[in-house]
């Protein structure tokens, strides 16, 4: 890891170098300011899984799941899958803004070029947007491998292009313009997002591995998959990271879930993730994690420092209902609440590690993101699996793309 920090794009493991890369930086900027300019009431981001799973994660950790409602200057669409209510819905909105002179981006995020879902969305949403300007071209950001075919078209068709280096695979491109163009188009600090990214960076290649708290990670949820705790819960105590917890799904999952190892092996291998939200999940799942079988390493997450506070108020009456709320702050029960679980799930001999964040600023959740991409890393190292392939992802896409040209329609 220490050698891969001086090789720039041209090792697998290029991902952890994005934090550092300045024309990347000037280049997505540049975009986004021009594209600020027209003033968008809407940013659509039309890609899936690597390619939106991340900004959606850094967009409702940092800015909060209910953003769009709080009236932003833009508001943000995500059109990530193929399902034709969602997608209507967010033509219909594309379309009453464009029909009132209102401007959209339309940004569509694909590494390969090639992923049916989300070509068949930007064909779907381009469509409204060439119908209703006769520049469409502007309002246009591609962000691609360079030289796809999609990168191809967009030159043709006069968008904006951002590359994704041809080495950060779709799960480990958050840093990339994948991530960055729309959260910096959202108001998000990309610059401390990478910030957080390189320090926490710096850390997770410490050869003093008593320091390095990636390497740490690693050890411990290995030593545990190897004693069958073959489920890995990312139990987070804060409803807005809930989206954290999913781009997390992907990365462990498709960068440990694997028929060979690296040695070529039949192995069939992989941890389970599974995202839990405290205390919510605690009255459907707990039940399960304190009583059902002993397969399960749990990992919880709090939040330190909350820019809301909220207390519970004295009021006459109430106070029988549950003893000992009234005064005390809802970070305070929800404490409680998490201690209470880590308690039950010590008794029970139920194993778990806990990171606290101090905020959900960005240069928090940037280096949460990136300590566990570099963990992953090293656990798959452990495991002995290649964590920057999904062989059989794209046999899924293969098998999809011949059905569809065989068939004219269903
Ligand atoms: O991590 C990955 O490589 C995948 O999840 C991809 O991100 C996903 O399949 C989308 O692929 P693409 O960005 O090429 O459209």
């Amino acid at each position: 890891m220490v050698s891969a920090t001086s090789m720039g794009y041209d090792d697998d493991r290029a991902s952890i170098n994005l934090p550092d890369d300045k024309d990347m930086l000037s280049k997505v900027k540049q975009v986004m300011k021009e594209k600020s300019q027209l003033e968008p009431e809407y940013l659509v981001v039309v890609g899936i899984g690597g390619s939106n799973l991340g900004t959606l994660a850094v967009q409702e950790a940092v800015l909060g799941k209910f953003y769009n409602q709080l009236d932003p200057t833009t508001k943000v669409l995500y059109a990530d899958t193929v399902d034709s209510d969602l997608i209507n819905v967010i033509v219909k909105m594309v379309e009453t803004t464009l029909e009132r002179d209102g401007n959209i981006i339309l940004n569509v995020v694909s590494k390969l070029g090639t992923t049916t879902e989300t070509v068949a969305n930007f064909e779907v949403i381009i469509d409204s947007l060439r119908r209703c300007k006769k520049e469409y071209g502007k309002y246009v950001v591609v962000t691609a491998d360079e030289d796809s075919k999609l990168w191809n078209l967009a030159l043709k068709e006069g968008f904006s292009v951002l590359e994704i280096p041809k080495k950060v695979g779709g799960r480990y491109s958050v840093f990339s313009p994948a991530g960055l163009f729309p959260l910096g188009l959202l108001g998000i600090n990309i610059e401390h997002l990478l910030d957080g990214a390189r320090s926490i960076r710096d850390t997770c290649i410490d050869v003093d591995i008593e320091k390095n708290p990636a390497a740490i990670g690693a050890a411990i949820r290995y030593q545990h998959y190897k004693s069958g705790k073959n489920i890995a819960d990312l139990f987070l105590f804060s409803n807005d990271l809930e989206s954290v917890g999913k781009w997390y799904r992907q990365l462990m999952a498709e960068s440990l879930g694997k028929e060979f190892n690296k040695k070529g092996k039949k192995v069939n291998i992989g941890i389970t993730p599974t995202v839990s939200i405290g205390s919510t999940d605690l009255h459907s799942m707990a039940q399960l994690y304190l009583g059902g079988p002993h397969d399960k390493f749990t990992t919880f997450v709090r939040v330190e420092n909350s820019t809301s506070h909220i207390y519970v108020p004295r009021l006459g009456g109430y106070s029988e209902l549950v003893s000992g709320i009234q005064g005390k702050s809802l970070k305070d029960i929800m404490d409680a609440i998490l201690e209470g679980t880590k308690s039950a799930f010590g008794k029970d001999g139920r194993p778990f590690v806990e990171i606290t964040l101090p905020d959900r600023s960005e240069n928090s959740i940037g280096q949460f993101l990136q300590f566990k991409i570099i963990e992953t890393i090293y656990l798959a190292y452990l495991l002995d699996v290649n964590p920057f392939d999904q062989p059989n992802v794209e046999s899924y896409k293969r098998e999809t793309r011949k059905i569809l040209a065989r068939k004219k329609k269903y």
